[in-house]
This record gives structure tokens, sequence and C-alpha cells, in this order.
């Protein structure tokens, strides 16, 4: 770092029907720092980054880059001018291999203008084994790959070029401790080589490790950059929101001994993703899944709502046997479920956020055949005020709101289905911190009700502040139980990465 700056914004303003996702931003990046790029949901962050990789153009304003104005009118020429980006929606081709993928756009091609395969897949594999994924088929088509190794190839594709600048807008919404590790390690690989990095982070404690300064947006406005040494996480927060923060929760009292089990889980199994699973969720209680990506936590609980096979076992709800082989029987017991891969699985991208809240539950606001318009209106409007989903109107198409907001509807859509037991997959993942906070109260306010509520998050933090129990997966199987009143967050680690309590060494002594 020498102190001058690689890039400077000068008033950057750009708008979009109903909202004023930038309004004259200014400050600079210094060259070879990380700069992480904070705010709350919708506070422009996204924006701003596609503006500098040259997918949006502003409104007003101008961009420097060395000291010079410049105009990034496209991809193309944001790359061309050593700037790179891991978006936070994925963009990789489903039906194309992770070889071809990572290197999309700049192919090595041979002296005739082919495209010389060999060196593609040299290439490729290198770029994987610097991110510590060696063990992915270079070949293999990236649909079949998990969400996290999808993220991972993301930022490989991105490493792969080799950039001045490099954004990354939340790349480890999805990842597991254990990927961030060696993500991390090869961010700090490329700020020793003079790489600037830009960092877009929901995760206070990975913006206080990474970066060297902090930048605060609110509401489309600039409200300040701070060294990291002098910032605290509370400054941080406070200026992200204008105010002090909704409470957090603290560890709920393990007081359900006494409650019936609403749903029975007995033996569940499916070769060679999880097995012999059986564990009791009662009524009232919220039940946490701890474990890395891969233990199988998705596909266990997918299994159980229908939406993913299993080989054996059986599920019982409210004591009674239930055959659930499809989405619609769960549904029909009484059960919801916000999936992981919500851009693929949840949303309706073209529908309204109107539609996509109210959809699975239309036939509750059904008087005779006809839809009740006003009824869908009026919850739809209840449950977008509760969550504060930031939408200029519940008209707007889904895909148009930040990825945050996105992500209040599809889980609004579950609160509003009366479901009673709800099976939430990492639920607030790229959610901010305060409206985090509001989804935990949420969540503890719908056991309070009564319901019951089996949730899976990588942050084994949040699984301490709001669940009574929480399980522990590990290679497939349950490996312990733990109550969050008393376990911490060392001990979840070490379960869900050794099985036991056994004190290994762990590869990173930093955990
Ligand atoms: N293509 C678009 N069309 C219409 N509105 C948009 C578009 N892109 C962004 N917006 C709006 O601009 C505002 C800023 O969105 P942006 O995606 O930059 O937020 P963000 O800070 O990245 O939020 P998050 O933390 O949720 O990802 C939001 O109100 C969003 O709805
Ligand atoms: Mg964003």
């Amino acid at each position: 770092m020498d102190g001058t700056n690689i890039l400077e914004f000068v008033e950057i303003s750009k708008g979009f029907p109903g909202v004023q996702a930038l309004d004259r931003v200014s400050f600079a990046v210094r060259r070879g720092e990380v700069h992480a790029i904070v705010g709350e949901n919708g506070a422009g962050k996204s924006t701003l980054m596609k503006i500098i990789a040259g997918l949006y153009q502003p409104d007003g304003g101008e961009i420097h880059l060395d000291g010079k104005p410049v105009v990034l009118k496209d991809a193309h020429r944001a790359l061309g001018l050593g700037i790179a980006m891991v978006p936070q929606e994925l963009n990789l081709i489903p039906e194309m291999s992770v070889a071809e993928n990572i290197l999309l756009g700049m192919e090595p091609h041979n002296s005739l203008g082919v495209v010389d395969r060999n060196r593609q897949l040299q290439r490729a594999g290198e770029t994987l084994a610097s991110l510590g994924l060696e063990g992915v088929n270079l070949g293999q088509r990236v649909k079949g790959l998990s969400v996290a190794q999808q993220q991972m190839l993301q930022i490989a594709r991105a490493l792969a070029f080799q950039c001045n600048v490099l954004i990354m807008d939340e790349p480890t919404a999805s990842l597991s401790e254990r990927e961030q590790i060696a993500l991390f390690e090869r961010l700090r690989m490329l700020h020793e080589k003079g790489t600037t990095i830009l960092y877009i982070s929901h995760r206070m404690e990975e913006v206080f490790d990474i970066s060297d300064r902090i930048t605060v947006l609110r509401d489309g406005k600039f409200v300040g950059t701070l060294p990291r040494e002098e910032a605290t996480q509370d400054e941080v927060v406070r200026m992200m929101i204008g105010s002090t923060m909704a409470d957090y929760l603290h560890g709920r009292s393990a007081r359900l001994e006494m409650r019936r089990a609403v749903l029975e889980v007995r033996d569940l199994g499916r070769q060679g993703h999880f097995h012999e699973i059986s564990f009791d969720l009662h009524q009232g209680e919220i039940l946490g899944f701890a474990g890395l990506v891969g233990a199988g936590r998705t596909e266990l609980l997918g299994s159980i709502f229908g939406a993913l096979p299993r080989d054996t076992g059986d599920v019982r709800v409210n004591g009674q046997p239930a055959t659930i082989h499809h989405p619609a029987d769960a549904i029909k017991a009484g059960l919801g479920y916000v999936p992981e891969e919500r851009k693929r699985l949840g949303i309706f991208p073209e529908l309204s956020v109107l539609t996509n809240t109210t959809i699975p539950f239309l036939r509750k606001l059904q008087r005779m055949t006809v839809i009740d318009r006003r009824a869908e209106r009026q919850s739809g409007e209840q449950l977008a005020r509760r969550l504060r989903v930031q939408t200029p109107s519940l008209e707007q198409r889904i895909v148009k709101l930040s990825g945050g907001n996105q992500q209040k509807v599809i889980l609004s859509r579950w609160l509003g289905s009366g479901a009673d037991i709800l099976i939430l997959d990492e639920p607030t993942r790229g959610i901010d911190i305060n409206a985090k906070a509001e989804i935990h109260a949420l969540i503890a306010e719908l056991a309070d009700e009564g319901k019951s509520i089996i949730m899976i998050s990588s942050e084994i933090q949040e699984l301490l502040a709001i669940c009574d129990r929480i399980l522990v997966m590990r290679n497939g199987a349950i490996v312990s139980e733990v109550s969050s009143a008393t376990a911490t967050q060392e001990d979840i680690l070490r379960l869900a990465m050794f099985g036991s309590e056994a004190t290994l060494q762990p590869a990173n002594p930093k955990i």
C-alpha cells in the first residue's frame, strides 16, 4: 500500500423507478487495501459495485481510476481495466463444466485460434487448487454442485483473472467456516501481492478480520469511512442503521421437556447422504442443526419435507404416521420449508413481491373459488411491514429487490402460511444485522405462539442465540445434541469438524 488512491467515486448517483439506490456517493479506495463496504439490505452496496464492474451506468458522477476519469461502459471494459467481480447472485452456467465456467470469456487459445483444452484444464485446476478445492472434478457440470461449491467456483472465476481490483459481493454468504478460512488465506495472499480488494459482507467479524478500512452506506448515501483499528463493531452498526440496534436475543431457556413431540423422525437414511437419523421436535421448540457444509443437513431436512428423496425411515407428525413423498404432502401435514437455494427453488423472479409472498397460502384466501384480492393485499402488506421489506410497492417484480430483501419476502411467505412446523435452511443468510435480529425475534415469537421450528445455520453464534437445542451433524450422522444454554461456539465447531469434543489439533490454530 503506498497511500495513493486507485479508485475514487465522485458524487455517484443511480436511481431506479421508485428508489434512489445511490445518492451522490463520494469516497476513495487506496491502492492495495482491503476496503469493506457495509450497510443494511438495500443500502446500495451491490448497485455501487455493479457500476464499477461496468454492469450499470451511473445517472451522475464520475469514477476515477488511477487519478483519471473513466467510463466503464460494460463488463468487458471493466475487466480490461483490471476490475473483476464476484457477484452476490451467482451467475454460473449450470450446463457447462467446472473448467469451462472458471475460464468463461478468457479461454486460452492455441496458435490456430482454437480453445486450448489442455491449458484450459491446467489453469482451471491451478485456480481451484489455490482455493483448496482439489477435490472438485473439472469436467463435472456445475448444476450438480452444492451451493457452497458453486460459490467457491464463482470466486475461482474472478481469481483466474489477474485483476488489480477484486470486488467481492458477499462471497461467504453460503460458505462454511472451513471454506471461509481457505478463501481468507487466498485473499491475504492477493493482498500481499498488492491487489486492491473491495469486500461486502453482513458478517461483522469477517469485516473486522480482513479489512483495512470500512465504508458505511445508508439509504444510498455515503455515511463515512473508518480505519479498522479505530472502529468498533457497535460504532459501525450505529452508522449503518442510524440508531441503536434491535436487541439480539440471548440463549432461550430449555424449558420444553414437558411439551409433546410434533415431529418424530426415526431411522431416516439416504445412501451416501445421511443415515440412522432419529430425533424429536417439540411443540414451541426451536431446534438448530449445526454442521459443516456437506454434513447432510440440507439433504436430510429436504427429505423430511418431501423435496428430496430418502431410502429408509419414518416420520410422524402430531403422533400420526405421515406419508410424505412430495412437498404437497408435507404442506398438507402442516409443514413449511424455506430452502437454501432460494434463487432456484424459492422465488418466482418475474412475479410481484405480493404474489411471491402469498403464493403458498392463496388457497386460504380463496372464498368460494375466487381469490379474495383484498385479503391477499392485506396479509401481504402486513408481512412486508413485519419484516421491513424494502420495495417501492408490492407490485414490484421480486428480481428488482436487493438480495437481502428477496430473502425476507421468501421468509415472510412461510410465516404467513399458517404452517405449524417450519423448516428454515439458512434463513438469515445475506440478511443485514438489524433485520436479522428482527427475524430472530420473529422466529422466537412464532415459537412462543406454539409453532415448532427447525433451523439450519452455518453461523453457530446465531444457533446459540435463538435455538433451544442444537443437533450437530457430521458426515451424514447426528453426532451430538447440545443445549444452547451451556454449549460454546468452540464446542460445536469441534463436534462438527471432528465428531467428538476430543482436543484434536484444529487445522487452523485460530479456531
Ligand atoms: N435493477 C434494479 N431495478 C430496480 N431497483 C433496483 C435494481 N437494483 C437495485 N434496486 C434497488 O436499489 C436499492 C439498492 O439495492 P442494492 O442491491 O444495491 O442493495 P444492497 O446494499 O446490495 O442490499 P443487500 O444487502 O440486500 O444485498 C434497493 O432498494 C433495490 O431494491
Ligand atoms: Mg447486495
